[in-house]
């Protein structure tokens, strides 16, 4: 059986009082529709057709080629959103889901089950439910006496009667395809609002003696739509709550999950304990029995097995086993840490390679550089890698030894094995277990020929 899906993404969300259109606010560091097309890969591999209007522009180039976007103009209502998708799903497929751009909790699994009611269903719509004592301005699900639904009253035209109805309209539906595309057509203007409510399709379905059933669902979070900041930080909080416990379940620690950030899509391994008040974002990939935090904010950096990282900030970066860093160390895109690589406090590495078994312990900074295995990096250290115009890069090989608050003006090289006394100025290359000391670049060329003649 195939299944077509309908987002719609075209309300203005007024009352965002925002700039950004609704559906691009984040929540776990991912728009608001990219929760919603996540929920929808869990039932079908066809591509949604995403209806767009406010914003119309900017929603439809962050989908990328995701989705198909189709544009409503004038927004005439949730029936007439749904005929803008007519000209490109009719005749496509069998069943058509319906939900909306702004509702990111709303579970794939829930979506499914969605779909299997309307596989069950002789009638030709399946509405997602719940029962709640809050109605939150949302549509009353009046029944028949046989269970079955008859009508979705919006609450501004509801009776006192049906406003005490606590079965709620979720905004989630599953319609047989070929009934929905005819009927759409039969939807009456609303009187009092000029528009075309997609809800009033159940209506044409009973009075034609057609069987309209409801999977009633039983989270009421996932239920929370967004039309005000209040409900995108209530969002953000399940949203959280979810993640976190959806790592803690998968064998991950976390000392304290409320002061925990872990935004969605990033990953973790078993074992690793994440410490209070750490930011975990984008693109990041977190491996086994690490120690992460406190303190610490990590974005699309990947981290190996066996590191520490206490309370620093990583971006773009890469740790591979066993490496040991902070508090306060800062890494900047393109660091790469070998294994074993020890970087203590207040240093910062950006584009750059530190070996297997480096040792940067205090106050440095190495930009644009390539270091050996077990060089020793002395307090103070600075990769002098920007001459006001030009980045030059550094290179320094293994088992070096660079005495603290050495300048290495770049580009430079240093061979395996050389010494820099603190304090040095090195402007010129150096050799191999060559020994510089702090001294201006005249004095240490002078001691590079004296070496050479021995
Ligand atoms: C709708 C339902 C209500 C339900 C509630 C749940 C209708 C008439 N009512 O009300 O029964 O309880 O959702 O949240 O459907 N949209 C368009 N084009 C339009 C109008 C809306 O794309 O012309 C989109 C909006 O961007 C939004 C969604 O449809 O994502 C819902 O529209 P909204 O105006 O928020 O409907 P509600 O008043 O919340
Ligand atoms: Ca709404």
């Amino acid at each position: 059986m195939k299944i077509t899906t309908i987002l719609l993404a075209a309300g203005q969300g007024t009352r965002m009082k925002s700039s950004l259109p609704k559906v691009l606010h984040p929540v776990a560091g991912k728009p608001l529709i990219w929760h919603a097309m996540q929920a929808i890969q869990k039932f079908t591999t066809e591509k949604p057709i995403v209806v767009v209007g406010h914003g119309a522009e900017e929603v439809t180039s962050y989908l990328g080629d995701s989705a198909q976007t189709v544009l409503q103009e004038p927004q005439l209502g949730t029936g007439h959103a749904v005929m803008q998708a007519e000209s490109l799903l009719k005749g496509k497929s069998d069943l058509v889901v319906v939900c909306y751009g702004d509702m990111p909790l709303l579970r794939g699994e829930t979506l499914q089950k969605l779909v299997e009611t309307q596989k069950n269903n002789k009638g030709p719509i399946s509405m997602l439910t719940v029962v709640s004592d809050d109605p939150r301005g949302f549509g009353r699900v009046i029944r028949k006496a046989d269970g079955s639904v008859e009508a979705i009253v919006e609450e501004y035209v509801a009776t006192p009667d049906q406003l005490q109805v606590k079965e709620l309209n979720v905004g989630g539906y599953c319609f047989d395809a070929n009934w929905l595309w005819d009927a759409l057509h039969r939807i009456p203007k609303n009187p009092k609002k000029g528009e075309y409510y997609l809800t009033d399709a159940v209506e044409l379905a009973t009075r034609a003696g057609l069987s309209v059933q409801a999977t009633v669902m039983d989270d009421l979070e996932e239920t929370i739509g967004i039309n005000t900041r209040v409900h995108l930080s209530e969002c953000e909080a399940a949203m959280r709550r979810r993640i976190n416990q959806e790592h803690m379940l998968n064998g991950v620690t976390m000392m304290d999950p409320a002061s925990t950030y872990i935004e969605a899509g990033v990953t973790i391994g078993r074992d690793t304990l994440i410490m209070p008040n750490t930011y975990l974002h984008g693109k990041t990939e977190i491996g086994e029995h690490n120690v992460i935090g406190p303190n610490s904010i990590i974005r699309d950096t990947k981290i190996g097995n066996g590191c520490k990282v206490l309370a620093s900030v990583l971006e773009g970066a890469w740790l591979e086993d066993d490496v040991d860093m902070g508090p306060f160390a800062r890494l900047r895109k393109g660091a790469h840490l070998g294994n074993h690589v020890h970087m203590g406090n207040f240093g910062e590495v950006k584009d750059s390679f530190l070996a297997d078994g480096v040792k940067m312990g205090h106050f440095s900074y190495i930009g644009n550089a390539q270091i050996g295995s077990n060089t020793n990096i002395g307090a103070g250290t600075i990769t002098c890698n920007y001459d006001g115009e030009k980045k030059h890069a550094t290179e320094i090989g293994e088992d070096v030894f660079i005495g603290s608050d050495t300048m290495l003006v770049a580009p430079l090289k240093i061979g395996d094995g050389a010494r820099t006394g603190a304090g040095a100025v090195v402007t010129k290359n150096i050799a191999e277990d060559t020994l510089v000391v702090g001294m201006p670049a005249r004095a240490i060329r002078k001691l590079e020929r004296k070496a050479k003649k021995k």
